[in-house]
Protein backbone atom coordinates (compact mmCIF):
# COMPACT_ATOMS: atom_id res chain seq x y z
CA UNK A 1 0.00 0.00 0.00
CA UNK A 2 1.32 3.36 -0.90
CA UNK A 3 1.78 5.93 2.11
CA UNK A 4 -0.55 9.42 1.86
CA UNK A 5 2.94 10.79 1.31
CA UNK A 6 3.88 8.47 -1.42
CA UNK A 7 0.54 9.23 -3.19
CA UNK A 8 1.36 12.76 -3.13
CA UNK A 9 4.42 12.83 -4.74
CA UNK A 10 3.19 10.66 -7.44
CA UNK A 11 -0.06 13.04 -8.11
CA UNK A 12 2.37 16.15 -8.41
CA UNK A 13 4.75 14.10 -10.97
CA UNK A 14 2.11 13.20 -12.44
CA UNK A 15 1.02 16.76 -13.26
CA UNK A 16 4.58 17.72 -13.64
CA UNK A 17 4.99 15.32 -16.76
CA UNK A 18 1.07 16.76 -18.07
CA UNK A 19 3.15 19.90 -17.69
CA UNK A 20 5.94 19.74 -19.50
CA UNK A 21 3.52 18.35 -22.64
CA UNK A 22 1.68 21.19 -22.17
CA UNK A 23 4.38 23.62 -22.02
CA UNK A 24 6.26 21.73 -24.89
CA UNK A 25 3.75 21.87 -27.69
CA UNK A 26 4.21 23.62 -31.34
CA UNK A 27 1.11 25.72 -31.97
CA UNK A 28 0.50 27.59 -35.36
CA UNK A 29 1.12 30.71 -33.54
CA UNK A 30 3.91 29.39 -31.43
CA UNK A 31 6.42 26.85 -31.38
CA UNK A 32 7.48 25.75 -28.51
CA UNK A 33 10.70 27.02 -26.32
CA UNK A 34 14.18 27.21 -27.57
CA UNK A 35 16.93 29.41 -28.35
CA UNK A 36 15.70 30.28 -32.01
CA UNK A 37 19.12 29.96 -33.14
CA UNK A 38 22.08 27.71 -33.46
CA UNK A 39 24.92 28.18 -30.93
CA UNK A 40 27.66 26.93 -33.55
CA UNK A 41 30.25 27.56 -31.42
CA UNK A 42 28.95 25.06 -28.67
CA UNK A 43 27.65 22.46 -30.59
CA UNK A 44 28.00 19.50 -28.61
CA UNK A 45 30.24 16.28 -30.20
CA UNK A 46 28.17 13.58 -30.85
CA UNK A 47 30.48 11.25 -29.82
CA UNK A 48 31.27 10.38 -25.91
CA UNK A 49 34.68 8.63 -25.08
CA UNK A 50 35.95 7.26 -22.28
CA UNK A 51 39.77 8.69 -21.53
CA UNK A 52 41.68 6.22 -19.93
CA UNK A 53 39.22 3.28 -20.67
CA UNK A 54 40.88 0.41 -22.08
CA UNK A 55 39.65 0.37 -25.69
CA UNK A 56 38.81 -3.36 -27.56
CA UNK A 57 38.16 -2.97 -31.47
CA UNK A 58 35.50 -5.03 -32.74
CA UNK A 59 36.01 -6.40 -35.91
CA UNK A 60 34.30 -4.95 -39.18
CA UNK A 61 32.97 -7.74 -41.16
CA UNK A 62 32.01 -7.65 -44.64
CA UNK A 63 28.13 -8.70 -45.55
CA UNK A 64 28.41 -11.71 -46.81
CA UNK A 65 30.83 -12.90 -43.09
CA UNK A 66 30.29 -15.86 -40.80
CA UNK A 67 27.35 -15.03 -39.55
CA UNK A 68 25.47 -14.81 -42.90
CA UNK A 69 23.13 -12.07 -42.63
CA UNK A 70 19.65 -13.56 -43.36
CA UNK A 71 16.95 -12.92 -45.82
CA UNK A 72 15.26 -9.34 -44.84
CA UNK A 73 12.09 -10.98 -44.88
CA UNK A 74 12.98 -13.48 -42.53
CA UNK A 75 13.35 -11.35 -39.66
CA UNK A 76 9.82 -11.66 -39.62
CA UNK A 77 9.66 -15.48 -39.13
CA UNK A 78 11.86 -15.69 -36.36
CA UNK A 79 12.41 -19.63 -36.08
CA UNK A 80 14.21 -19.39 -39.59
CA UNK A 81 16.98 -17.79 -38.44
CA UNK A 82 19.67 -20.00 -36.54
CA UNK A 83 21.01 -18.83 -33.23
CA UNK A 84 24.37 -17.97 -33.43
CA UNK A 85 27.16 -17.96 -30.46
CA UNK A 86 27.78 -15.13 -28.71
CA UNK A 87 31.45 -13.73 -30.22
CA UNK A 88 33.66 -11.23 -30.78
CA UNK A 89 32.18 -11.36 -34.48
CA UNK A 90 28.10 -11.71 -33.58
CA UNK A 91 28.65 -9.08 -30.98
CA UNK A 92 30.48 -6.66 -33.41
CA UNK A 93 27.52 -7.05 -36.19
CA UNK A 94 24.78 -6.36 -33.27
CA UNK A 95 26.44 -3.71 -32.43
CA UNK A 96 27.28 -2.73 -36.22
CA UNK A 97 23.13 -2.88 -37.32
CA UNK A 98 22.32 -1.50 -33.93
CA UNK A 99 24.24 1.76 -33.04
CA UNK A 100 27.23 1.89 -35.62
CA UNK A 101 28.05 4.50 -38.33
CA UNK A 102 26.64 3.29 -41.64
CA UNK A 103 27.96 6.67 -43.81
CA UNK A 104 29.88 9.80 -44.09
CA UNK A 105 27.70 12.68 -45.86
CA UNK A 106 29.95 15.93 -47.19
CA UNK A 107 28.89 18.88 -48.40
CA UNK A 108 30.93 22.36 -48.60
CA UNK A 109 33.68 21.64 -46.76
CA UNK A 110 31.57 19.78 -43.61
CA UNK A 111 30.77 16.47 -43.24
CA UNK A 112 28.97 14.07 -40.55
CA UNK A 113 28.32 10.24 -39.94
CA UNK A 114 24.45 8.98 -40.49
CA UNK A 115 24.10 5.85 -38.35
CA UNK A 116 21.71 2.63 -38.48
CA UNK A 117 19.93 4.26 -35.71
CA UNK A 118 18.05 7.73 -37.15
CA UNK A 119 18.11 10.40 -34.98
CA UNK A 120 16.13 13.99 -35.07
CA UNK A 121 18.20 16.47 -35.98
CA UNK A 122 21.09 14.02 -36.50
CA UNK A 123 22.25 14.96 -32.89
CA UNK A 124 22.25 11.52 -31.51
CA UNK A 125 21.69 11.64 -27.74
CA UNK A 126 22.12 8.07 -27.45
CA UNK A 127 24.56 6.03 -25.95
CA UNK A 128 25.00 1.95 -25.91
CA UNK A 129 26.26 -0.60 -23.02
CA UNK A 130 26.81 -4.01 -22.47
CA UNK A 131 27.51 -5.78 -19.33
CA UNK A 132 28.46 -9.34 -20.16
CA UNK A 133 30.19 -11.97 -18.07
CA UNK A 134 32.10 -14.85 -18.88
CA UNK A 135 31.62 -16.71 -22.07
CA UNK A 136 33.08 -19.71 -23.55
CA UNK A 137 33.57 -18.45 -26.79
CA UNK A 138 33.12 -14.42 -25.91
CA UNK A 139 36.95 -13.35 -25.98
CA UNK A 140 35.78 -10.22 -23.60
CA UNK A 141 36.94 -10.10 -20.05
CA UNK A 142 33.53 -9.87 -18.09
CA UNK A 143 32.28 -6.31 -16.90
CA UNK A 144 30.31 -2.88 -18.07
CA UNK A 145 31.92 -1.69 -21.30
CA UNK A 146 31.23 1.35 -23.39
CA UNK A 147 30.03 1.06 -27.05
CA UNK A 148 32.15 3.94 -29.33
CA UNK A 149 30.09 4.22 -32.81
CA UNK A 150 32.82 6.00 -34.19
CA UNK A 151 35.52 3.33 -33.45
CA UNK A 152 33.22 0.88 -33.72
CA UNK A 153 34.93 -0.35 -30.45
CA UNK A 154 34.21 -1.43 -27.17
CA UNK A 155 35.78 0.79 -24.01
CA UNK A 156 36.10 -1.26 -21.07
CA UNK A 157 34.67 0.80 -17.96
CA UNK A 158 34.18 -1.71 -15.17
CA UNK A 159 36.29 -4.65 -14.85
CA UNK A 160 34.98 -7.31 -12.55
CA UNK A 161 35.94 -10.61 -11.26
CA UNK A 162 33.56 -13.37 -13.31
CA UNK A 163 31.81 -14.69 -10.02
CA UNK A 164 30.46 -11.27 -9.20
CA UNK A 165 29.50 -10.50 -13.11
CA UNK A 166 27.57 -13.44 -13.01
CA UNK A 167 26.15 -12.71 -10.03
CA UNK A 168 25.23 -9.37 -11.68
CA UNK A 169 23.45 -11.60 -14.47
CA UNK A 170 21.93 -14.23 -12.38
CA UNK A 171 18.30 -13.65 -13.67
CA UNK A 172 19.36 -13.10 -17.11
CA UNK A 173 19.61 -16.58 -19.37
CA UNK A 174 22.94 -18.03 -19.19
CA UNK A 175 23.80 -17.40 -23.27
CA UNK A 176 23.05 -14.11 -22.37
CA UNK A 177 24.04 -10.51 -21.91
CA UNK A 178 22.81 -7.09 -20.88
CA UNK A 179 22.35 -4.23 -22.98
CA UNK A 180 21.98 -0.44 -21.80
CA UNK A 181 20.92 2.58 -22.84
CA UNK A 182 21.12 6.28 -21.83
CA UNK A 183 20.49 9.50 -23.09
CA UNK A 184 22.35 13.05 -23.09
CA UNK A 185 19.74 15.56 -23.07
CA UNK A 186 21.81 18.56 -23.75
CA UNK A 187 22.52 16.88 -27.21
CA UNK A 188 19.06 17.66 -28.23
CA UNK A 189 18.54 21.08 -26.03
CA UNK A 190 21.14 22.20 -27.67
CA UNK A 191 19.06 23.21 -31.11
CA UNK A 192 15.77 21.71 -29.69
CA UNK A 193 15.48 23.44 -26.33
CA UNK A 194 12.78 22.50 -24.10
CA UNK A 195 11.08 19.78 -26.76
CA UNK A 196 14.43 18.02 -26.54
CA UNK A 197 13.28 15.40 -23.93
CA UNK A 198 10.56 14.28 -26.01
CA UNK A 199 13.28 13.85 -28.90
CA UNK A 200 15.64 11.96 -26.64
CA UNK A 201 12.91 9.79 -25.71
CA UNK A 202 11.82 8.91 -29.44
CA UNK A 203 15.67 8.44 -30.36
CA UNK A 204 15.58 5.49 -27.95
CA UNK A 205 12.40 3.93 -29.24
CA UNK A 206 14.21 3.60 -32.84
CA UNK A 207 17.45 2.34 -30.76
CA UNK A 208 14.99 -0.49 -29.30
CA UNK A 209 14.24 -1.24 -32.84
CA UNK A 210 17.28 -1.49 -34.53
CA UNK A 211 18.80 -3.55 -31.86
CA UNK A 212 16.00 -5.85 -31.51
CA UNK A 213 16.44 -6.40 -35.29
CA UNK A 214 20.21 -6.68 -34.68
CA UNK A 215 19.44 -8.98 -32.47
CA UNK A 216 16.96 -11.16 -34.50
CA UNK A 217 19.84 -11.27 -37.33
CA UNK A 218 21.76 -13.51 -35.40
CA UNK A 219 18.89 -15.55 -34.04
CA UNK A 220 18.56 -14.00 -30.54
CA UNK A 221 16.21 -12.59 -28.17
CA UNK A 222 15.74 -9.13 -27.00
CA UNK A 223 13.82 -8.05 -24.23
CA UNK A 224 13.63 -4.39 -22.49
CA UNK A 225 13.57 -5.19 -18.77
CA UNK A 226 10.85 -2.40 -17.83
CA UNK A 227 9.92 -2.70 -14.53
CA UNK A 228 13.83 -1.83 -13.54
CA UNK A 229 14.37 1.24 -11.76
CA UNK A 230 16.20 3.99 -13.23
CA UNK A 231 18.36 4.13 -10.00
CA UNK A 232 19.35 0.84 -10.81
CA UNK A 233 20.19 1.55 -14.44
CA UNK A 234 22.56 4.61 -13.71
CA UNK A 235 24.26 2.67 -10.51
CA UNK A 236 25.09 -0.46 -13.06
CA UNK A 237 26.19 2.03 -16.13
CA UNK A 238 28.22 4.20 -13.87
CA UNK A 239 26.57 7.19 -14.33
CA UNK A 240 25.65 8.07 -9.89
CA UNK A 241 30.05 7.97 -9.98
CA UNK A 242 30.54 11.70 -10.02
CA UNK A 243 34.45 11.27 -10.16
CA UNK A 244 34.02 9.70 -13.78
CA UNK A 245 32.23 12.61 -14.89
CA UNK A 246 34.09 15.71 -13.78
CA UNK A 247 33.72 17.62 -16.66
CA UNK A 248 31.56 16.29 -18.87
CA UNK A 249 27.80 16.75 -19.52
CA UNK A 250 25.71 14.38 -17.56
CA UNK A 251 23.94 11.13 -18.93
CA UNK A 252 20.59 10.15 -17.92
CA UNK A 253 19.39 5.90 -17.29
CA UNK A 254 16.84 5.22 -20.14
CA UNK A 255 16.94 1.06 -20.05
CA UNK A 256 18.45 -2.30 -19.62
CA UNK A 257 17.82 -5.03 -22.05
CA UNK A 258 18.17 -8.84 -21.98
CA UNK A 259 19.93 -10.54 -25.02
CA UNK A 260 20.18 -13.95 -25.13
CA UNK A 261 20.33 -16.67 -27.48
CA UNK A 262 17.24 -17.93 -29.34
CA UNK A 263 17.63 -21.57 -28.81
CA UNK A 264 18.24 -21.45 -25.35
CA UNK A 265 15.24 -23.57 -23.93
CA UNK A 266 13.75 -21.83 -21.10
CA UNK A 267 11.73 -23.52 -18.60
CA UNK A 268 8.01 -23.41 -18.47
CA UNK A 269 8.39 -20.00 -16.61
CA UNK A 270 11.48 -17.82 -16.59
CA UNK A 271 10.84 -14.64 -15.05
CA UNK A 272 13.41 -12.47 -16.51
CA UNK A 273 14.41 -9.91 -13.20
CA UNK A 274 17.13 -7.57 -12.64
CA UNK A 275 17.58 -6.81 -8.70
CA UNK A 276 19.68 -4.03 -7.61
CA UNK A 277 23.49 -4.06 -7.66
CA UNK A 278 24.59 -4.75 -4.09
CA UNK A 279 26.72 -1.12 -2.89
CA UNK A 280 29.64 -4.32 -2.41
CA UNK A 281 29.26 -5.40 -5.83
CA UNK A 282 29.51 -1.70 -7.74
CA UNK A 283 32.72 -0.87 -5.75
CA UNK A 284 34.45 -4.30 -6.20
CA UNK A 285 36.61 -4.56 -9.83
CA UNK A 286 37.83 -1.27 -11.20
CA UNK A 287 36.06 1.73 -12.94
CA UNK A 288 38.08 2.80 -15.88
CA UNK A 289 37.88 5.88 -17.86
CA UNK A 290 36.89 9.59 -17.73
CA UNK A 291 34.08 10.88 -20.11
CA UNK A 292 34.88 13.59 -22.26
CA UNK A 293 33.54 16.81 -22.29
CA UNK A 294 31.20 17.56 -25.34
CA UNK A 295 30.70 21.39 -25.96
CA UNK A 296 33.02 23.95 -25.06
CA UNK A 297 30.69 26.30 -22.51
CA UNK A 298 28.40 24.91 -20.00
CA UNK A 299 25.28 23.34 -21.60
CA UNK A 300 21.91 26.03 -21.54
CA UNK A 301 19.59 25.50 -18.81
CA UNK A 302 16.47 24.31 -19.40
CA UNK A 303 14.71 24.09 -15.91
CA UNK A 304 12.13 22.14 -17.71
CA UNK A 305 13.79 19.31 -18.78
CA UNK A 306 15.43 18.17 -15.22
CA UNK A 307 11.83 18.83 -13.66
CA UNK A 308 10.36 15.74 -16.25
CA UNK A 309 13.27 13.84 -15.90
CA UNK A 310 12.83 13.88 -12.12
CA UNK A 311 9.25 13.60 -12.62
CA UNK A 312 9.12 10.75 -14.94
CA UNK A 313 11.59 8.81 -13.15
CA UNK A 314 11.17 5.18 -11.97
CA UNK A 315 11.93 4.60 -8.27
CA UNK A 316 9.50 1.68 -8.25
CA UNK A 317 10.77 -1.68 -9.37
CA UNK A 318 7.74 -3.60 -10.24
CA UNK A 319 7.37 -7.05 -10.17
CA UNK A 320 8.66 -8.32 -13.32
CA UNK A 321 5.53 -9.57 -15.16
CA UNK A 322 7.71 -11.43 -17.75
CA UNK A 323 6.93 -14.98 -17.54
CA UNK A 324 8.21 -16.80 -19.86
CA UNK A 325 7.48 -19.96 -21.83
CA UNK A 326 8.76 -21.71 -24.57
CA UNK A 327 7.48 -20.17 -28.35
CA UNK A 328 4.56 -21.88 -29.80
CA UNK A 329 5.13 -21.09 -33.55
CA UNK A 330 6.78 -24.45 -35.68
CA UNK A 331 10.35 -24.26 -36.05
CA UNK A 332 11.12 -24.89 -39.92
CA UNK A 333 9.58 -22.06 -41.25
CA UNK A 334 12.58 -21.54 -43.94
CA UNK A 335 11.06 -22.20 -47.39
CA UNK A 336 8.95 -19.55 -49.15
CA UNK A 337 10.97 -16.75 -47.71
CA UNK A 338 12.10 -14.39 -50.54
CA UNK A 339 15.91 -14.82 -50.34
CA UNK A 340 17.13 -11.12 -51.51
CA UNK A 341 17.39 -8.51 -49.99
CA UNK A 342 19.54 -9.26 -47.07
CA UNK A 343 18.68 -7.78 -43.85
CA UNK A 344 22.02 -6.23 -43.98
CA UNK A 345 21.71 -4.33 -46.84
CA UNK A 346 18.49 -2.80 -46.08
CA UNK A 347 19.60 -1.92 -42.69
CA UNK A 348 22.66 -0.09 -43.62
CA UNK A 349 20.88 1.83 -46.71
CA UNK A 350 18.51 3.35 -44.04
CA UNK A 351 18.15 6.72 -44.56
CA UNK A 352 15.78 9.95 -44.20
CA UNK A 353 14.11 10.87 -46.71
CA UNK A 354 14.91 14.99 -47.30
CA UNK A 355 12.25 15.32 -50.04
CA UNK A 356 9.55 13.53 -52.17
CA UNK A 357 9.06 13.51 -55.38
CA UNK A 358 4.86 13.90 -55.13
CA UNK A 359 4.17 11.00 -57.55
CA UNK A 360 5.34 7.75 -56.46
CA UNK A 361 1.99 5.41 -55.18
CA UNK A 362 2.68 2.32 -53.55
CA UNK A 363 -0.03 -0.92 -54.04
CA UNK A 364 -2.35 -1.73 -51.28
CA UNK A 365 -1.16 -5.30 -50.68
CA UNK A 366 2.42 -3.85 -49.73
CA UNK A 367 1.09 -0.92 -47.84
CA UNK A 368 -0.95 -3.82 -45.97
CA UNK A 369 1.85 -5.31 -45.39
CA UNK A 370 3.53 -2.54 -43.97
CA UNK A 371 0.77 -1.88 -41.51
CA UNK A 372 0.96 -5.61 -41.00
CA UNK A 373 4.71 -5.31 -39.48
CA UNK A 374 3.27 -2.45 -36.94
CA UNK A 375 0.51 -4.67 -35.27
CA UNK A 376 1.96 -5.94 -31.85
CA UNK A 377 -0.56 -8.63 -31.51
CA UNK A 378 -0.88 -7.41 -27.83
CA UNK A 379 -3.30 -10.50 -27.02
CA UNK A 380 -0.70 -12.81 -27.48
CA UNK A 381 1.94 -13.94 -24.82
CA UNK A 382 5.35 -12.46 -25.01
CA UNK A 383 7.66 -14.87 -26.70
CA UNK A 384 4.66 -15.52 -29.49
CA UNK A 385 4.40 -11.53 -30.62
CA UNK A 386 6.03 -10.93 -33.87
CA UNK A 387 9.58 -9.60 -34.17
CA UNK A 388 10.19 -6.45 -32.84
CA UNK A 389 7.32 -6.46 -30.65
CA UNK A 390 8.17 -9.40 -28.11
CA UNK A 391 10.72 -6.64 -26.69
CA UNK A 392 8.57 -4.06 -25.12
CA UNK A 393 6.53 -6.08 -22.50
CA UNK A 394 3.80 -3.99 -22.26
CA UNK A 395 -0.15 -3.61 -23.78
CA UNK A 396 0.21 -1.57 -27.03
CA UNK A 397 -0.95 1.67 -26.73
CA UNK A 398 -0.59 3.69 -29.92
CA UNK A 399 -2.61 4.39 -32.48
CA UNK A 400 -1.80 5.64 -35.87
CA UNK A 401 -4.27 8.48 -37.59
CA UNK A 402 -2.86 7.88 -41.51
CA UNK A 403 -3.33 10.75 -43.97
CA UNK A 404 -3.33 8.64 -47.33
CA UNK A 405 -2.31 10.44 -50.49
CA UNK A 406 -1.21 7.86 -53.10
CA UNK A 407 -2.13 4.14 -52.32
CA UNK A 408 -3.05 2.44 -55.58
CA UNK A 409 -6.84 0.87 -54.61
CA UNK A 410 -7.39 3.24 -51.71
CA UNK A 411 -9.58 6.47 -51.86
CA UNK A 412 -7.00 9.10 -50.37
CA UNK A 413 -8.64 10.47 -47.29
CA UNK A 414 -8.14 10.40 -43.19
CA UNK A 415 -7.87 6.65 -41.97
CA UNK A 416 -7.54 5.42 -38.35
CA UNK A 417 -5.31 1.85 -37.66
CA UNK A 418 -6.26 0.21 -34.42
CA UNK A 419 -3.04 -1.23 -32.59
CA UNK A 420 -5.02 -2.57 -29.96
CA UNK A 421 -7.78 -4.65 -31.17
CA UNK A 422 -7.57 -7.41 -28.81
CA UNK A 423 -8.57 -4.52 -25.98
CA UNK A 424 -10.16 -1.41 -27.72
CA UNK A 425 -13.00 -1.35 -30.19
CA UNK A 426 -14.22 0.74 -32.67
CA UNK A 427 -17.54 2.23 -30.38
CA UNK A 428 -14.71 3.66 -28.11
CA UNK A 429 -12.80 5.85 -30.97
CA UNK A 430 -16.07 7.17 -32.52
CA UNK A 431 -17.43 8.51 -29.31
CA UNK A 432 -14.02 10.39 -29.09
CA UNK A 433 -13.85 11.82 -32.30
CA UNK A 434 -15.55 13.37 -34.77
CA UNK A 435 -19.60 12.28 -35.51
CA UNK A 436 -18.91 12.71 -39.39
CA UNK A 437 -16.74 10.59 -39.45
CA UNK A 438 -17.25 7.31 -41.47
CA UNK A 439 -15.65 4.24 -39.51
CA UNK A 440 -16.04 2.25 -43.16
CA UNK A 441 -13.69 -0.88 -43.79
CA UNK A 442 -11.78 -0.31 -47.40
CA UNK A 443 -13.13 -3.41 -49.45
CA UNK A 444 -9.48 -4.87 -49.89
CA UNK A 445 -8.68 -4.60 -46.44
CA UNK A 446 -7.11 -8.13 -44.84
CA UNK A 447 -9.72 -8.59 -42.30
CA UNK A 448 -6.98 -9.17 -39.45
CA UNK A 449 -6.15 -5.23 -39.92
CA UNK A 450 -8.28 -3.18 -38.06
CA UNK A 451 -7.74 -0.36 -40.34
CA UNK A 452 -10.60 2.55 -40.84
CA UNK A 453 -11.78 4.99 -43.39
CA UNK A 454 -12.77 7.89 -41.31
CA UNK A 455 -13.19 10.06 -44.39
CA UNK A 456 -12.53 10.49 -48.06
CA UNK A 457 -10.65 13.12 -49.89
CA UNK A 458 -7.13 15.43 -50.76
CA UNK A 459 -5.22 15.47 -46.80
CA UNK A 460 -1.73 16.47 -48.68
CA UNK A 461 -1.81 19.90 -47.57
CA UNK A 462 -3.78 19.57 -43.99
CA UNK A 463 -0.55 16.64 -43.71
CA UNK A 464 2.12 19.15 -44.44
CA UNK A 465 0.10 21.75 -42.42
CA UNK A 466 0.21 19.85 -39.55
CA UNK A 467 3.47 18.88 -39.63
CA UNK A 468 5.50 22.88 -39.16
CA UNK A 469 4.52 23.01 -43.07
CA UNK A 470 6.85 20.56 -44.25
CA UNK A 471 6.50 19.14 -47.41
CA UNK A 472 7.57 15.55 -46.46
CA UNK A 473 4.14 15.37 -45.37
CA UNK A 474 2.34 16.07 -48.26
CA UNK A 475 5.04 14.62 -51.19
CA UNK A 476 4.61 11.10 -49.35
CA UNK A 477 2.53 8.44 -50.78
CA UNK A 478 1.42 8.81 -47.04
CA UNK A 479 2.16 10.18 -43.61
CA UNK A 480 0.84 9.80 -40.07
CA UNK A 481 0.46 10.66 -36.85
CA UNK A 482 0.69 8.42 -33.82
CA UNK A 483 -2.01 8.66 -31.31
CA UNK A 484 -1.12 7.82 -27.38
CA UNK A 485 -3.79 6.92 -24.77
CA UNK A 486 -2.46 9.55 -22.89
CA UNK A 487 -4.00 10.23 -19.47
CA UNK A 488 -4.97 6.67 -19.34
CA UNK A 489 -1.92 5.00 -19.48
CA UNK A 490 0.14 7.72 -17.28
CA UNK A 491 -2.50 6.59 -14.79
CA UNK A 492 -2.52 3.30 -14.50
CA UNK A 493 0.97 2.99 -14.48
CA UNK A 494 2.86 6.27 -13.19
CA UNK A 495 4.28 9.13 -14.52
CA UNK A 496 6.95 6.66 -15.95
CA UNK A 497 5.13 5.79 -18.53
CA UNK A 498 5.53 8.99 -20.33
CA UNK A 499 9.05 7.76 -21.85
CA UNK A 500 7.26 4.17 -22.68
CA UNK A 501 4.71 5.86 -24.93
CA UNK A 502 7.39 7.61 -26.82
CA UNK A 503 9.51 4.48 -27.05
CA UNK A 504 6.53 2.59 -28.42
CA UNK A 505 6.63 5.18 -31.38
CA UNK A 506 10.36 5.07 -31.87
CA UNK A 507 9.83 1.41 -32.63
CA UNK A 508 6.90 2.23 -34.80
CA UNK A 509 8.88 4.35 -36.97
CA UNK A 510 11.70 2.39 -36.81
CA UNK A 511 9.51 -0.74 -38.52
CA UNK A 512 8.68 1.79 -41.35
CA UNK A 513 11.59 3.09 -41.80
CA UNK A 514 13.16 -0.61 -42.93
CA UNK A 515 9.70 -1.50 -44.34
CA UNK A 516 9.57 1.71 -46.81
CA UNK A 517 13.35 0.47 -47.91
CA UNK A 518 12.46 -2.66 -48.38
CA UNK A 519 9.74 -1.38 -50.48
CA UNK A 520 12.10 0.15 -52.76
CA UNK A 521 11.09 3.82 -51.04
CA UNK A 522 12.27 5.68 -48.01
CA UNK A 523 10.13 7.40 -45.24
CA UNK A 524 11.16 9.93 -42.61
CA UNK A 525 10.16 10.48 -38.99
CA UNK A 526 8.65 13.91 -38.24
CA UNK A 527 9.30 15.57 -34.58
CA UNK A 528 7.74 18.68 -35.62
CA UNK A 529 4.10 18.95 -35.72
CA UNK A 530 1.33 21.31 -34.12
CA UNK A 531 0.22 18.97 -31.38
CA UNK A 532 -3.26 20.20 -30.59
CA UNK A 533 -4.18 21.22 -33.86
CA UNK A 534 -4.30 17.55 -35.23
CA UNK A 535 -6.55 17.10 -32.22
CA UNK A 536 -8.38 19.35 -33.33
CA UNK A 537 -8.50 17.74 -36.89
CA UNK A 538 -9.64 14.33 -35.24
CA UNK A 539 -12.80 16.40 -33.71
CA UNK A 540 -11.23 14.99 -29.80
CA UNK A 541 -13.75 15.40 -27.10
CA UNK A 542 -12.33 18.16 -24.43
CA UNK A 543 -12.48 14.60 -22.06
CA UNK A 544 -10.69 12.41 -24.55
CA UNK A 545 -7.04 12.58 -23.20
CA UNK A 546 -4.96 11.32 -25.97
CA UNK A 547 -2.38 12.85 -27.62
CA UNK A 548 -0.61 12.62 -31.06
CA UNK A 549 3.28 12.12 -29.93
CA UNK A 550 5.11 11.71 -33.20
CA UNK A 551 4.24 12.24 -37.04
CA UNK A 552 6.38 9.77 -39.78
CA UNK A 553 5.94 9.79 -43.95
CA UNK A 554 6.68 7.23 -46.11
CA UNK A 555 7.19 7.98 -50.51
CA UNK A 556 9.54 7.97 -53.28
CA UNK A 557 12.25 10.34 -52.70
CA UNK A 558 14.75 12.97 -54.06
CA UNK A 559 18.08 12.76 -54.03
CA UNK A 560 20.47 15.83 -52.92
CA UNK A 561 22.62 15.43 -55.51
CA UNK A 562 25.46 18.15 -53.99
CA UNK A 563 25.80 15.60 -50.87
CA UNK A 564 28.94 12.98 -51.17
CA UNK A 565 28.75 9.74 -49.50
CA UNK A 566 31.67 8.29 -48.45
CA UNK A 567 32.44 5.11 -45.97
CA UNK A 568 31.37 4.76 -41.96
CA UNK A 569 35.01 3.42 -41.42
CA UNK A 570 38.10 3.73 -43.61
CA UNK A 571 41.54 6.03 -43.52
CA UNK A 572 39.24 9.28 -44.31
CA UNK A 573 37.68 9.46 -41.00
CA UNK A 574 39.95 11.17 -38.89
C1 LIG B 1 12.53 11.47 -33.57
C2 LIG B 1 12.88 12.00 -34.93
C3 LIG B 1 12.29 13.18 -35.38
C4 LIG B 1 12.60 13.67 -36.66
N1 LIG B 1 11.98 14.79 -37.11
C5 LIG B 1 12.22 15.26 -38.36
C6 LIG B 1 11.49 16.36 -38.89
O1 LIG B 1 10.60 16.93 -38.23
N2 LIG B 1 11.78 16.76 -40.17
C7 LIG B 1 12.74 16.13 -40.93
O2 LIG B 1 12.96 16.54 -42.09
N3 LIG B 1 13.44 15.06 -40.45
C8 LIG B 1 13.19 14.61 -39.19
N4 LIG B 1 13.86 13.49 -38.72
C9 LIG B 1 14.89 12.83 -39.54
C10 LIG B 1 16.30 13.15 -39.01
O3 LIG B 1 16.68 14.43 -39.37
C11 LIG B 1 17.29 12.09 -39.50
O4 LIG B 1 16.99 10.86 -38.84
C12 LIG B 1 18.72 12.46 -39.22
O5 LIG B 1 19.12 13.57 -39.97
C13 LIG B 1 19.67 11.30 -39.49
O6 LIG B 1 19.57 10.90 -40.83
P1 LIG B 1 19.23 9.39 -41.22
O7 LIG B 1 17.86 9.09 -40.68
O8 LIG B 1 19.29 9.37 -42.72
O9 LIG B 1 20.25 8.52 -40.55
C14 LIG B 1 13.54 12.98 -37.47
C15 LIG B 1 14.12 11.79 -37.01
C16 LIG B 1 13.79 11.29 -35.77
C17 LIG B 1 14.40 10.01 -35.30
Amino acid sequence: MKTDMAQQETKTALEQVKQYHEQTKHEFNRYARSLGHLDWANQPNPFRRFDGAPLTALPHLTLDEDPLSPPYESLFHPHSIPSQPITLNTLSRFFEYGLSLTAWKAYNGTSWALRSNPSSGNLHPTEGYVFCRSLSQLELKPGLYHYAPKEHALEHRWALPPELAQSVLQGIPSEGFLVGLTSIHWREAWKYGERAFRYCQHDIGHAIGTLRIAAATLGWNLLVLSGTTDETIARLLGLTRPQDFPQAEREYPELLAAVWRGDFHPPPTLTLAFPDPEDSVLSSGEWKGTANRLSKDEPVLWEIIDTVTDASWKSSQEPERMAFHAPTAPTSEREGIRPEPLAGHIIHQRRSAVAFDGRTSLPADRFFTMLQRIMPRGGLPLPDRPMPWDAIPWEPTIHLVLFLHRIDGLPPGLYWLNRNPEHRDIPLFKSAMHEQFVWSTPEACPSNLPLYLLEEGNAQNLAKQLSCGQDIAGDSAFALGMVAEFDDRLETFGPWFYKRLFWETGLIGQVLYLEAEAAGIRSTGIGCFFDDPVHRVLGFHPQTKWQSLYHFTVGGPLDDGRLTTLPPYGPHVT
